[in-house]
């Protein structure tokens, strides 16, 4: 049977997570595939650092140089993530013609094109299911699975630091610091790990997937981000009153004109009816609405040592049929389709809101408030004031319909200048995913 070598570079979470699923069930790949696997060579920094599972230190270099440059190594795969080194890494292992394989999302979205062009160029290929959703192969039926569909919408829960955050405090009412440490105690997190919080890793991630989706490489400066750090155990009690679920939603739409689509991350509040309120823990969930298939779902582990594994080891797995059949057989890992795809800007996006005020409580604050938005045409659906004393410091939650976002930013810069209000406006959109 033929043999595919491999050389990795990184052994944390992810790496030691790949060695061995690959020690567990490589039979079986060799099985399935009819190629063997092995690994040659692992570059790591440090060879005394822990990891989850054991790598020989036979297998084990601290120069990557090594691995890219063994010519008995036809696969490396990245795993060190960064957009420094390790776009040197994979540029170096595309230049000698090995196909690579990778879970950086950040490198993937922030260099994509860079990349895709260096491998097209060597007749290599470039890799990237564990880059989204964990252990989910959303890329691959996005890719082959869903090739004879046009995107109308996904709607991913694509971290899961943050579902494993946002959960936890709805259902266990535990700080956001304490889940954060847990989260990354579990190998969850990125260092540092802000990159989720602040709602950057879903940025590369959605990122990722609408310029599969759609044909065009999406710019991630195009894609409105907005992190988790506003959300308060206050808001998720207010939106489960309401009927919904605050979930940080990456949302990928098609909206007119036809060639346009909205390319966002922000909290959300989704009906809590809906499967994705359900997504739970550091569990993923992509909702795709294809022309042809209808509404799909896919749901797994978005993070951590094994799922992520599972999707690189399936990189694996197609990039070694590659090499035993001599070519690729299958669609590439990047098409650019779209003759004319772009992003609409945020401010002309057409949403639903939910507001949550500090305000004084005394009569006619109301009114005020309800004036700047009728002037902004924006029509408010319902109120909740919980009762409070006269003149004291109250919430005031109110859920508005369909404006443009621009009109809801003006209205909110308005309001949060009257002296009635008593902290800053904190505003998260409604999805009704319809
Ligand atoms: P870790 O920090 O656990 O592992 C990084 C690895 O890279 C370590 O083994 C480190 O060596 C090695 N490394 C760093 N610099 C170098 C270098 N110059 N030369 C050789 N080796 C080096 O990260 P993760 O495993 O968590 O993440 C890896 C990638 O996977 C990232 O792109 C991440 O975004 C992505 N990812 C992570 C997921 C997760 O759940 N953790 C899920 C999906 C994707 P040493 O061990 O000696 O320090
Ligand atoms: N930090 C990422 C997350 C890892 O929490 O989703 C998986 O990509």
């Amino acid at each position: 049977m033929q043999q595919v070598n491999l050389g990795m570079i990184g052994g944390g979470t992810v790496g030691s997570g790949v060695f061995h699923a690959l020690q567990q069930n490589g039979d079986l790949m060799a099985a399935r595939l009819g190629v063997k696997i092995a690994f040659r060579k692992i570059a790591v920094k440090a060879f005394d650092e822990p990891r989850p599972y054991l790598i020989p230190r036979a297998l084990m270099t601290t120069d990557w140089q090594e691995v890219v440059n063994d010519p008995q190594i036809h696969v490396l795969i990245e795993l060190v993530g960064g957009t420094g080194i390790a776009r040197v890494m994979i540029l170096a292992a595309l230049a000698q013609g090995k196909t690579v394989v990778t879970a950086n999302k950040a490198l993937v979205s922030m260099h994509g094109p860079e990349l895709f062009a260096a491998a097209a160029k060597q007749g290599a290929n470039l890799y990237y299911e564990a880059s989204v959703c964990g252990g989910i192969p959303i890329i691959k039926s996005l890719r082959e699975g869903f090739v004879a569909n046009q995107f109308s919408a996904i709607y991913g829960i694509v971290n899961g630091t943050c579902n494993y955050i946002l959960t936890r405090m709805k259902l266990e009412g535990v700080d956001f610091a304490v889940v954060l440490a847990d989260a990354q105690k579990q190998g969850y997190a990125e260092t540092p790990p802000d990159l989720d919080i602040d709602g950057f890793d879903a940025q590369h991630k959605t990122g990722i997937l609408a310029s599969l989706a759609h044909g065009f490489w999406v710019d991630h400066h195009n894609i409105q981000t907005e992190g988790i750090r506003d959300v308060s155990k206050i808001d998720m009690q207010f939106a489960e009153k309401l009927g919904y679920t605050i979930k940080l939603l990456g949302i990928i739409k098609r909206v007119s004109p036809k060639s346009a689509i909205q390319v966002s991350v922000y909290p959300t509040l989704i009906p809590n009816a809906h499967v994705l309120a359900s997504v739970n823990g550091v569990f993923n969930a992509c909702f795709v609405r294809g022309d042809v298939v209808g509404d799909t779902l896919f749901y797994g582990r978005g993070a951590g040592k094994d799922a992520t594994a599972s999707a690189v080891l399936s990189d694996v797995a197609d990039a070694a049929l590659d090499l035993k059949n001599g070519g690729k057989v299958r669609v590439p890992p990047f098409v650019a389709h779209a003759k004319r795809g772009q992003v609409v800007p945020m401010d002309e996006i057409i949403s639903r809101y939910y507001v949550r005020l500090s305000v004084v409580d005394r009569p006619g604050v109301l009114a005020k408030i309800s004036a700047i938005f009728s002037a902004a045409k924006i029509g408010i659906s319902s109120v909740i004031q919980p009762e409070g004393h006269e003149g004291e410091s109250v919430p005031l939650i109110l859920m508005l319909h369909d404006a443009p976002n621009a009109a809801m930013r003006k209205a909110l810069a308005k309001i949060a200048k009257l002296p009635v209000i008593k902290s800053k406006p904190v505003m998260f959109r409604v999805e009704t995913l319809d």
